[in-house]
């Protein structure tokens, strides 16, 4: 069993939940799950829910069924195997700030070194192998030290720290305190895969670390355009990538403040694809609400050919925005206990190189993600992680 707990009930872990249960019972093929057709040490059908956790009012207190049927029940059918999860009350630390009013937070009603003791309780219960950040988008930089974490926390310095470092600092937390190993799979653009000292300290304790941010929707399809482009020599001269859609992660990526995070995920892959940067818009750049969660991509590109002729790519797309990530947290979760199982820790750049927009440990490049896939399977069979026939 590889147990699981999900940060964030939203979007992404819905069609999480949702279609984990679909594919366990085989009422949908895994299409979407890039290592669905290879023969992964950890079986799908192991992947166990077994907490949630969020801030909203609408949503803590109920089972993630409830949660799921009220978001995405019109397009889906919802199992009733959801019915045993709870969404238990997280930590806020402003990550909900202009999008959302009413949100609960445990750090309303108690010190934040408190609130942490109850989460890791309740983890000490669950017995969780993976931790699965899907959270709203923050602001956030790489912290100095550890111990500057810790006295923020002690200090209840609300102000001065993320959910998400709060969580990742949990995870470590619980491995001190239980002795049990968890990995971290940070798939939002929070830097903590490619925060040297977080990574740091996973190092010391033996725990895996996946980041930053999921590669899904138009980055990846711009990195492997990209590497073609290299493959050919073909000189790029600027690159158009936006974004629109009608969810509310898109809603929140309209404060500037967390539009930049995204930015500076998605630009990294030019130069390192590349080797040389170009004039470029990358980013999420609006909120419609008719578009739902099926966004509206496009990408248009020039570049140099032989004899110095130009030529011009355009790409429209619609595409459903977060089961995209949604199908990567399946590999995600089973790649996490593999870690696990054969003592892997720290910031896994293979496994982050495929399935990251900025792939961590802090320094890495990117490369296209056809390239990185590659890579990923010879990994997994190098540490045995694949199964042969
Ligand atoms: N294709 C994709 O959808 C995609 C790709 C890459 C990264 N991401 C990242 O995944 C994240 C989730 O996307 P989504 O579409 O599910 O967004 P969403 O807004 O639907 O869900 C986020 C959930 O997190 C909850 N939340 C906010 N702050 C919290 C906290 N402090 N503790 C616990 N829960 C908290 C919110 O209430 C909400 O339920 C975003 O950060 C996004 O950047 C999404």
């Amino acid at each position: 069993m590889i147990r699981t707990i999900i940060l964030g009930q939203g979007m992404v872990a819905n069609y999480f939940a949702v279609g984990l249960e679909r594919i366990k019972t085989g009422e949908i093929p895994p299409y979407g799950v890039p290592l669905a057709n290879v023969k992964l040490r950890r079986k799908i059908e192991e992947i166990e829910i077994v907490g949630a956790y969020d801030v909203d009012a609408e949503k803590v207190g109920k089972t993630v069924y409830e949660v799921a049927k009220k978001w995405i029940g019109e397009v889906s059918p919802i199992p009733e195997k959801l019915k045993e999860v709870e969404v238990r009350e997280g930590v806020h630390l402003r990550s909900l700030n202009g999008v959302l009013s009413g949100v609960l937070g445990l750090e309303r009603k108690m010190t934040l070194k408190d609130a942490l003791n109850v989460i890791i309780d309740q983890w000490r219960e669950m017995n969780p192998d993976v931790i699965v950040n899907v959270i709203t988008t923050e602001n956030a930089k790489p912290i100095n030290s550890i111990n500057e974490l810790e006295e923020r926390i002690d200090r209840n310095d609300i102000e001065k720290l993320t959910a998400t470092q709060v969580y990742a600092y949990a995870t470590l937390k619980y491995r001190e305190e239980t002795g049990r190993k968890a990995a971290f799979i940070n798939a939002i653009p929070t830097p903590v895969a490619n925060d040297e000292k977080i990574v740091e300290m996973y190092n010391r304790k033996g725990l895996p670390l996946f980041g930053d941010d999921g590669a899904t929707g138009a980055t990846p399809l711009t990195a492997d355009l990209l590497e073609h482009m290299a493959t050919r020599n073909r000189k790029v001269e600027f690159i158009v990538q936006f974004n629109i859609a009608g969810n509310i992660d898109f809603l929140a990526l309209t404060l500037p403040e967390r539009n930049i995070m995204k930015e500076i995920t998605k630009v990294s892959i030019i130069k390192d694809i590349l080797g040389y940067d170009v004039p470029h818009y990358i980013k999420p750049t609006g909120y419609l609400e008719p578009l739902g969660d099926k966004k509206f991509v496009s990408i248009h590109m020039e570049y140099y050919t032989f004899n110095n002729l130009k030529d011009e790519i355009y790409v429209n797309v619609r595409m459903n925005d977060s089961p995209a990530l949604a199908g990567l947290l399946v590999d995600l979760v089973r790649i996490g206990k593999i870690c696990i199982d054969k003592g892997i820790c720290g910031a896994v750049y293979p496994v982050n190189l495929f399935y990251m927009k900025m792939p961590g440990p802090p320094g890495s490049k990117s490369t296209s993600k056809i390239l990185a896939f590659q890579k990923l399977k010879e990994w997994l069979k190098e540490i045995d992680g694949l199964v042969d026939e």
